[in-house]
């Protein structure tokens, strides 16, 4: 058995397995108390067989406290409801720590009750919109440590197997280690040991309290990545520091803080590249080191088993899907449905302050809504009237639909008219650094197949053909979810102008120029806008080969990486791009675009196409802007032609998704899964 699924002790607690749901603040809290969607979301995902799962975010402070965001163990009414999560993990065959937080200057006065925001010294965060922390004075430290080990008794007495205090993410402790945010120049400032004073003086307490043999763990990022604060050699120091108090018995290592301006988990960021981060650390400590972020099954096998790690840390790709364990224990990871690190579902609600979902699983977090009176989800019960289902397309909507059906026990085929699925979702998975959007629809495939499904590629549907099956294989039903098709422009386009839609530039059917001009600034424009420029930069392999043997200085190779072969402009007639891309993502995007060197019109109208560029009209007034090729990203709209004579024609017929309303990838899985839950 691979080391990834054998036992660990961490202190005097077995672990049945190395992977760890990392913490993540889901949001369902009721006045500080624990909710029947937190029992059931942690059951679900015990129940899926991971070794540990730390319950995120739970509030100390018996003055600020957040009431929208996670429980606040420090009051004793609210112990019965953790009790609720911890045993439902327990009955489970799971371990539970207690993860205790405190967001220091991240904390935002509106959402804590008016009160203002407490820090090692008033410095302010962009994170924050610079609202102004209050210094923090030293009895209130004191207070602080003690409050701690109040909440760690509580933790104990609400079932919890260990404790991990919370200093990743530039919150409060990692405050008290920045130089940046730490001008103290009493003993809780200074040099590392001043900068370390509060926590080890916490863990000391938290020790006290809970006795040697209860595990005791910290959670830190390896890396704050914010220029001028504590970088991996400042952080492996402190780790270091902390390991040799011998107060504690493991490090969790992440990525850095909130207001980092390097991706700490989207989409961009390959799988495991932070491992470096964990595998530094354990270098200087003593006690096991887990580490996270977009960690993957393949690569949280492979840094285990060579001991770069002792445990894989996994937050959303246990939203996506709370059975990853069993599955990659059962020698089945091709099943695993796949986090693709959009953060849409997740963070962005999560830092939103509403419930936290995933776009992949529609079922995440949202369990009590879709469960019957027995705890069982739609896709876990046979449907009492099972069915003959023809699909048409197969996009993100068909396919969730017939993976869904078939597990309810319909027989479901699917027709699609491309010589291969993943509708639009290809296109989106086509501009750099978007690879993962596609696992997605190749996952819904997989399963589907797997369970039957019939897909039936390069089949064009019509009004006609889906009348003839009906009647000759006796389908019950048809689900429409044929997506949607592009909108053309309404303005004069010049004859002989080379006008081509973004998605066929996106598929590969469309060449461009020197010269582009991409019409429509929303997600699809800007991908594609930076799709284009991206064309003629240094490849991945072509960068290695110049950082390993020093081929070009460091600014060069820069200006390689940022500047292609084309010269690409975005015209949009908002003030803002990219509004439909959600904020965990966009920021990451725009700054790429700007590094393109990519040229930006808002609040500008185009009015005409000619041969050689594009007329637009903004409060500067008209002007020009040459260019050989003009991609049109100009929005869609649904594909529901055939609805009505299908139901004319007396067949029960519905559309989904894009079919329906054009939306984005979790409406339509979303759309797919609600239809096929229902029947
Ligand atoms: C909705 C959400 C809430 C989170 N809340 C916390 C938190 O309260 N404490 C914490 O240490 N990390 C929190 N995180 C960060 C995760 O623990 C994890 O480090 C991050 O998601 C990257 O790991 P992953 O790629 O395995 O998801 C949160 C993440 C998400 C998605
Ligand atoms: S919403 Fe996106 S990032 Fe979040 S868990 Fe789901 S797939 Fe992963």
């Amino acid at each position: 058995m691979k080391k990834l699924y054998q036992p660990i002790m961490i202190n005097k607690l077995e672990l049945k397995n190395r992977i760890v749901m990392s913490p993540c603040g889901i949001n369902n809290t009721v006045d500080g108390c624990m909710t029947d969607q937190d029992v059931a979301f942690y059951r679900r995902r015990a129940r899926g067989g991971v070794g540990l799962i730390v319950v995120a975010n739970l509030q100390w402070d018996k003055v600020r406290y957040n009431p929208g965001s996670g429980a606040h163990i420090i009051e004793k009414r609210t112990l019965p409801s953790l009790k609720r999560v911890t045993d439902a993990i327990h009955e489970e065959g799971g371990k539970v720590f207690a993860q205790l937080l405190h967001q220091g200057r991240y904390a935002v006065r509106a959402k804590y009750q008016g009160e203002q925001a407490v820090a090692p010294s008033a410095v302010p965060s962009r994170y924050t919109h610079m609202e102004m922390p209050r210094e923090l004075t030293v009895e209130e430290i004191h207070q602080f440590v003690e409050w701690q080990a109040e909440a760690a008794a509580n933790a104990l007495e609400a079932g919890f197997d260990g404790i991990e205090i919370e200093t990743n993410s530039g919150y409060l402790y990692g405050q008290f280690f920045s130089p940046l945010t730490n001008l103290r120049t009493d003993e809780y400032g200074g040099d590392i040991h001043g900068r370390t004073r509060f926590l080890i003086e916490t863990l000391t307490a938290v020790r006290k309290v809970i006795g040697p043999d209860v595990p005791l763990t910290i959670r830190i990022g390896g890396n704050d990545f914010v220029p001028g604060s504590c970088n991996s050699d400042d952080i492996a120091d402190i780790c270091e520091l902390v390991d040799k108090t011998g107060l504690i018995d493991g490090f969790s290592v992440t990525g850095g803080w909130h207001e980092a301006s390097v991706p700490l988990v989207t989409m961009e960021l390959p799988h495991g590249t932070y491992a470096y981060l964990g595998k530094g650390i354990k270098a200087r400590v003593h006690v096991p080191v887990m580490m996270g972020n977009r960690m993957n099954i393949p690569k949280a096998e492979e840094l285990v088993e060579r001991g770069d790690i002792d445990m894989a840390v996994m937050g959303r790709p246990l939203f996506a899907d709370p059975e990853l364990p069993n599955k990659a224990m059962a020698g089945r990871p091709d099943l695993i449905r796949p986090c693709i690190g959009c953060n849409a579902g997740c963070l962005d609600a999560g830092l939103k302050g509403i419930p936290a979902g995933c776009i992949s699983n529609p079922e995440a977090n949202r369990e009590t809504q879709y469960m019957d009176a027995e705890g069982r989800l739609p896709t876990e019960v046979k449907s009492e009237n099972p069915m003959k289902i023809l699909v048409i397309g197969a996009g993100p909507s068909g396919m969730e639909f017939a993976r869904v059906a078939s597990l309810r026990g319909h027989k479901v085929t699917v027709w699609e008219k491309r010589g291969r699925t993943l509708g639009l979702t290809l296109l989106a998975a086509t501009p750099p650094r978007r690879y993962d959007i596609r696992y997605i629809g190749q996952w819904q495939e997989r399963v589907c197949r797997e369970q039957g499904v019939e897909f039936v590629l390069n089949k064009t549907a019509t009004v006609e053909n889906i009348l003839a099956a009906v009647k000759e294989e006796g389908y019950d039903r048809v689900v429409l979810a044929c997506g949607s098709e592009a909108l053309t422009p309404m303005f004069p386009v010049e004859e002989g102008a080379n006008v081509v839609q973004a998605w066929d530039v996106l598929e590969g059917n469309a060449e461009v120029g020197k010269q582009v001009v991409v019409i429509g600034g929303g997600a699809v424009g800007v991908e594609t806008a930076e799709y284009i420029g991206e064309i003629g930069t240094l490849t991945a392999d072509e960068l290695r080969f110049m950082m390993i043997f020093d081929a070009e200085p460091h600014d060069k190779i820069k200006y390689l990486l940022n500047h292609g072969s084309k010269k690409v402009s975005v015209v949009e007639m908002q003030p803002k791009l990219a509004t439909d891309i959600n904020p965990g993502c966009r920021w990451s995007i725009m700054m790429r675009v700007r590094q393109l060197g990519i040229d930006i019109y808002k609040s500008s109208k185009v009015t005409a196409i000619k041969r050689d560029g594009v007329v637009i009209e903004n409060e500067k007034g008209e002007s020009f802007i040459p260019a050989d090729t003009m991609v049109l990203a100009m929005g869609a709209r649904p594909n529901n032609a055939m609805l009505e004579a299908l139901r004319a024609a007396g067949v029960t017929a519905d559309t989904i998704g894009d079919a329906t309303e054009v939306g984005k990838i979790p409406d339509a899985v979303g759309a797919g899964y609600r239809l096929a839950a229902k029947l």
